[in-house]
């Protein structure tokens, strides 16, 4: 029988590139810092990582605003950096995928560049939305669109014509109604794939195509800016193209879509391989809620024959310690939820830094850079808690970080001298030690299982279920619960569990795996 994709159940580790390891000192991170880490990464056991956007960029939005789709930031390092990161990775058995940014350029990609030095109506401005305004002198926008990150969705320029950004002005909207766009990122594709790249994660992918005509928002419709149908033919196409390279390259959709059925198009067979499951996400730390999100990922994914996925922090969102009340309490029940998500089938995605147990930091004002920041009128603090450069080793900052004793790019808390890797590693009961093992024991006893997952009985407050011989038992109370399991505990999130034969007593806010007799 073959094989399944490698992807169908890897593990990615997501590298927010400015913040995992600096090689030269200036306090930001780069290639060749990740590529001396990538140790770190094959002993945690993980199967691929991800690297957040490392080309030419003003880093309007860290690099998610792109000058040039087919180099590397020198911030970051240069192409021969790249592909000796490739290179290395593949020699350690990690694949890697690349984030690829479709959605908008920065505002210094040469298209862009060219489009506001030429007229209105030009060839120039047709790859991006340029527009009138509305009004008599047309100062007002073109519609009530609004950026994500806060404030209009539209800035003018000196001619009068306004053109859209759904995120930071820096991040001008392509067109994909202009042939020209899809050939050039055919071409991109290509680029990376002929240097080796294992597949890419696929930015704002559901935000590709916009309604015709552009039309305002109105309450209780869909948004004419998300899941337009012909984002799909987009995605048709990038499929045709990784199926044409051998090895199972694949690519992974970034799609918030509410709706079940608008998020599983992303992932139909002749399309994307993977879509994010963000609801898992932002779910409450409760049994109902897990049980509600797990068994709509499963549906979801089922209905069409994909993998699930599984995400619980992102450089997007509050770290999960936090997000689950921090404290010992919030990293409890982030131990517990990892090890719950790694007993799930599909693939899961984890965030640097995770494994070490860290909390969303508090970046004071002065130090804040997600443009979220300005846009929102300083009333958003932004993303940048989640950002915070990774502690290495010492008692002090920068931990590590890199060579020197430069500043890190965000200030790291006084308080993470026992959070580095050096203080865990060997330490009984460290959550770095802790993830390493849960990730060889999900190898030994999941890798290549293609069961399904079975619900078993459990009592309120707790959720349990099987996948071949392993069982997962979660208790989501703050209070121990008797469970009834017929087997030998293998990992357990919190305490070690009491009870003998088949009845046994679960500690408070704690995921145990169990092995059938
Ligand atoms: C990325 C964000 C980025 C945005 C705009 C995303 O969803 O994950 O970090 O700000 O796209 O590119």
């Amino acid at each position: 029988m073959a094989r399944a994709p490698w992807w169908r159940d890897a593990v990615v580790y997501e590298i927010y590139v400015r913040s995992f390891a600096d090689c030269d000192g200036d306090g930001v991170g780069d290639l060749p810092g990740i590529r001396e880490r990538l140790r770190h990464l094959a002993d945690l056991g993980v199967d691929a990582i991800w690297l957040t956007p490392f080309y030419p960029s003003p880093q309007a939005d860290h690099g998610y605003d792109v000058a040039d789709y087919r180099g590397v930031e020198p911030l970051f390092g240069t192409l021969t950096d790249f592909d000796e990161l490739l290179r290395h990775a593949h020699e350690l058995g990690l694949r890697m995928i690349i984030d690829i940014v479709p959605n908008h350029t920065s505002s210094q990609h040469a298209w862009f560049r060219l489009a506001l030095v030429a007229r209105p109506g030009s060839r120039e401005r047709a790859r991006y939305y340029f527009r009138p305004g509305r009004g008599r002198s047309g100062d007002r926008p073109p519609n009530n669109w609004t950026s994500h990150f806060g404030g209009p969705a539209w800035t003018r320029v000196p001619d009068g014509e306004w053109y859209l950004h759904l995120f930071d002005a820096g991040q001008p909207d392509l067109d994909w109604t202009n042939p020209e766009v899809g050939d050039e990122f055919e071409s991109v594709l290509r680029f990376w794939l002929d240097r080796g790249v294992d597949g890419f994660r696929v930015d704002v992918a559901n935000g590709l195509a916009k309604a015709e005509g552009l039309p305002d928002t109105r309450r209780g419709t869909p948004l004419p800016f998300t899941d337009q149908p012909a984002v799909h033919d987009v995605y048709r196409r990038w499929r045709r193209v990784l199926d044409s390279y051998a090895g199972d390259r694949m690519a992974v959709a970034e799609a918030w879509s509410d709706d079940a059925e608008l998020r599983a198009r992303y992932t139909r067979p002749d399309e994307l391989h993977q879509a994010f499951n963000f609801h898992f996400q932002v779910a409450d730390w409760s049994a109902a809620a897990f049980r509600r999100v797990i068994e709509d990922g499963l549906t979801t994914t089922s209905m069409i024959g994909a993998a699930p996925t599984w995400v619980l922090s992102s450089h997007d969102q509050p770290r999960h310690v936090s997000r689950y009340g921090g404290g010992e309490v919030g990293l409890a029940r982030a131990r517990a939820a990892t090890l719950l998500m790694l007993a799930l089938p599909g693939s899961g995605y984890l965030y640097q830094g995770e494994e070490l147990g860290l909390p969303q930091v508090d970046v004071a004002p002065e130090h804040r850079q997600d443009p979220t920041w300005a846009r929102s009128g300083s009333t958003d603090a932004g993303r940048d808690g989640s950002r915070v450069p990774i502690p290495w080793s010492g008692s002090a900052a920068p931990y590590g970080f890199g060579p020197g004793s430069a500043a890190t790019w965000l200030p790291q808390p006084d308080d993470w001298a026992p959070l580095t890797v050096a203080a865990q590693t060997g330490l009984a009961g460290s959550t770095l030690e802790y993830y390493r093992a849960a990730l060889a024991l999900r190898h030994e006893h999941l890798a290549g299982l293609d069961e399904p997952l079975e619900w078993l009985p459990s009592p309120p407050g707790t959720l349990a279920f099987g996948r071949g011989r392993l069982v997962c038992t979660t208790n989501f109370t703050a209070r121990p619960r008797r469970v009834t399991v017929e087997g030998r505990p293998l990992i357990s999130s919190g305490a070690p569990v009491e009870g003998s034969t088949a009845v046994v007593r679960l500690p408070p806010t704690t995921t145990v795996w169990w092995v059938r007799r």
